[in-house]
């Protein structure tokens, strides 16, 4: 497998682009006022871009602090807007802020201004969909880092965008800080990207990466609650929507396939116990939320589930919060990005890239994009875990069960120590599509020895034609 590291993926490709419609179109706006402050050697420093923030919490309030310290030459922070803006205006954060900025909890003093750039932070559809598209109609280009947004409404923002000649831009939308979207933009456009996998969920992988070294999965879920990287509610990270959104955005970028999030097949990484990365680590695996998916024709396969990782591929190296992606092209081969991405600072950094970039004219690769049905199946080896009440003829029932959709059973793996009565025991599968399996497990799943409903996970094993 040809693997390409990529440290610095193509920041400067995107900065320099030629200047594009948007360029114009942000020339012809009223209220042209260089920047006092930075002076600046560019020829787009002749014509100062304004920018509102709308929301002023962690990665707002960053975004904030390294447009103030960095002092960009041709960019001018002119509004903050937040609900109950004096909360904000009066915290720590908002000492960054230069004085002469506008604070305000009326978006219509935003939608209404000469402001060039909106920066959405708040995330969530619902208002912010509305807000985007007002913004985009009277002549704004829109940097976001909003996952949820861009995955359910991306494709028609960027519609709107392009018929006012503006731009929408989300570089932080995945894996924050680590440059993956503008990397396969602007370095990968190029290739034939055919399948893509990684983790970009930093808080299923702390989860899990913690769990490899024995913890149980309530502790860990506690902890990662108490350090901030887990909300109250943990759903949206564990139960893998927030990945499967991130995916297919990715999906769009790099295999031109638009894809319906809530048709992508997730599964919980919550049913996962300390016992499986014991069974893992016999297989020479460990286990990590996995995204991925796969171009064939016209159908996209797509999956987020906790998945068994090869201790050789650079997936399972990820540990704690580290975001992990591997963009797998035709004719590049592998290319890895990674990286702590999230947290205000490191997502700032995205963002502000993102709005040099648009305040510089600079247009991203645009290619054309498909509406592709997608399927959960993959054909691959699967990890079942049964708990049972030990009786004899267990493992002749799932031999059955699993002959009769033709599945042929690899090993058998059962760790000594533990009470006959509520006995966790393996059986890993030769490969088989996902979809069949699973007709042999729901059969499986109501035999009186079953204790709990067995696990099935994949085993992420590419299929390397090169
Ligand atoms: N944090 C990260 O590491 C990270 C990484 C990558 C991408 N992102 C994305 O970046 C965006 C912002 O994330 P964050 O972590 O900065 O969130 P956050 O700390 O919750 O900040 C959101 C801010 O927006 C304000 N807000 C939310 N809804 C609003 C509304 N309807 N009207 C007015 N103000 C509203 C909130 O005000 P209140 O204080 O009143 O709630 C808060 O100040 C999200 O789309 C997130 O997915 C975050």
């Amino acid at each position: 497998m040809a693997t390409r590291k990529q440290t610095a993926p193509a920041k400067t490709a995107l900065r320099s682009s030629a200047p594009s419609k948007a360029t114009k179109n942000l020339s012809k706006a009223p209220g042209k006022q260089t920047a006092g402050k930075a002076p600046s050697p560019s020829a787009s420093a002749t014509r100062t871009v304004k920018v509102a923030i709308l929301g002023f919490g962690t990665v707002g309030s960053s975004v904030a602090a390294v447009l103030a310290a960095q002092r960009f030459a041709g960019v001018q922070l002119t509004h903050i807007f937040n609900r109950g803006v004096e909360r904000k205006r009066s915290s720590l954060a908002a000492k960054a802020v230069p004085a002469e900025v506008v604070w305000t909890d009326r978006i219509d003093v935003v939608l209404r201004s000469d402001v060039d750039v909106v920066i959405e932070l708040m995330g969530g559809l619902d208002p912010v969909e509305g807000w985007l598209r007002k913004a985009l109609a009277a002549g704004k280009s829109v940097v976001t880092a909003n996952k949820q947004l861009i995955a359910y409404r991306g494709a028609s923002l960027a519609r709107l965008a392009a018929r006012h000649n503006v731009q929408l831009v989300y570089g932080a939308a995945v894996a924050g800080g680590v440059p993956v979207i503008p990397g396969i933009l602007q370095g990968l456009g190029g290739d034939k990207v055919t399948r893509l996998s990684g983790i970009v969920n930093g808080t299923c992988n702390y989860i899990l990466s913690r769990m490899e070294s024995g913890a149980e999965y309530a502790d860990v879920l506690a902890d990662a609650q108490q350090l901030g990287y887990a909300e109250a509610n943990p759903s949206a990270d564990v139960d893998g929507l927030d990945a499967r959104a991130k995916l297919c955005i990715l999906s769009r970028i790099a295999l031109h396939a638009e894809l319906d999030p809530d048709a992508v097949a997730t599964q919980t990484i919550s049913s996962i116990e300390a016992v499986d990365f014991s069974y893992a680590k016999e297989l020479n695996c460990t286990i990590r939320q996995v995204s991925r998916a796969q171009a064939e024709g016209a159908v996209v396969h797509a999956r987020v589930a906790p998945m068994l990782v090869p201790l050789t591929s650079p997936i399972a190296w990820s540990h704690g919060t580290q975001n992990m992606v591997v963009v797998s092209g035709e004719f590049g081969g592998d290319v890895v990005f990674s990286g702590h991405g999230a947290g205000g600072h490191p997502t700032a950094v995205a963002v502000v890239s993102d709005l040099l970039a648009v305040a510089q004219g600079c247009r991203t690769v645009a290619l054309p994009v498909r509406n592709r049905q997608v399927v959960g199946d993959f054909m691959a080896p699967h990890y079942l875990r049964f708990v049972v009440d030990d009786k004899p003829g267990i493992v002749s029932a799932i031999a059955g069960a699993l002959a009769k959709v033709g599945v042929n059973i690899d090993s058998i793996l059962q760790r000594p120590g533990y009470p006959k009565d509520r006995l966790p025991f393996v059986v890993t599968t030769e490969p088989c599509l996902t979809s069949t399996l699973e007709k042999a497990v729901r059969a499986l799943a109501k035999l009186d020895c079953m204790l709990e409903p067995p696990l099935m996970l994949q085993v992420l094993v590419v299929d390397d034609k090169e």
